[in-house]
């Protein structure tokens, strides 16, 4: 599978916005998360006080590579290897997309057009199974 041209294009587009907004949508994300989803919240238990600036920057590092993925072969592997410590799993990742895309409309508002959330929920999904297919060879190796 890969993603769309257009796809491609619209979440380019959004970078300047994610710089300026991402630990907003961030933040908010990990509040509908918890809220609409509770049974996340223990799979962040130790997690560092500053985990929406981590996830915005991871987002904006994705967005600026998103036709270039193999720039982020080294995030990636590290991103998998953190979920599998905190025992994420396929099934978490439809929760965090959901939460994600209301995040956006949360704050961006009416700039948070159609076009750019489904461009985002299929990006989203496509790292998404980048993610999840690393974190199974992972859990295989132990
Ligand atoms: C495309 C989707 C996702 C991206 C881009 C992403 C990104 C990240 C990044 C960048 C880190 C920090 C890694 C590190 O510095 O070691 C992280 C950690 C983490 N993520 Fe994700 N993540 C995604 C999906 C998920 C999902 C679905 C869950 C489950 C609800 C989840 C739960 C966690 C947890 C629990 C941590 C560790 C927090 C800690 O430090 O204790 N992530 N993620």
């Amino acid at each position: 599978m890969s993603l769309s041209p257009t796809t491609i294009e619209t979440v380019k587009a959004t970078i300047p916005v994610l710089k300026e907004h991402g630990v907003a949508i961030t933040s908010r994300m990990y509040d509908v998360l918890f809220d609409k989803y509770p049974e996340t919240k223990d799979l962040f238990s130790s997690a560092p006080e500053e985990q929406p600036k981590i996830l915005a920057a991871a987002v904006a590092a994705y967005a600026m590579n998103i036709d270039n993925l193999d720039a982020l072969g080294d995030a990636v592997n590290k991103m998998a290897g953190t979920h599998v410590q905190t025992q994420v799993k396929p099934e978490h990742y439809p929760m965090v997309g959901d939460a994600l895309l209301i995040a956006m409309q949360d704050v961006l508002g009416d700039a948070a057009t159609p076009a750019i959330l489904d461009a985002w929920k299929e990006a989203y999904f496509f790292l998404g199974d980048v993610l999840i297919a690393k974190e199974k060879e992972l859990y295989a190796q132990q």
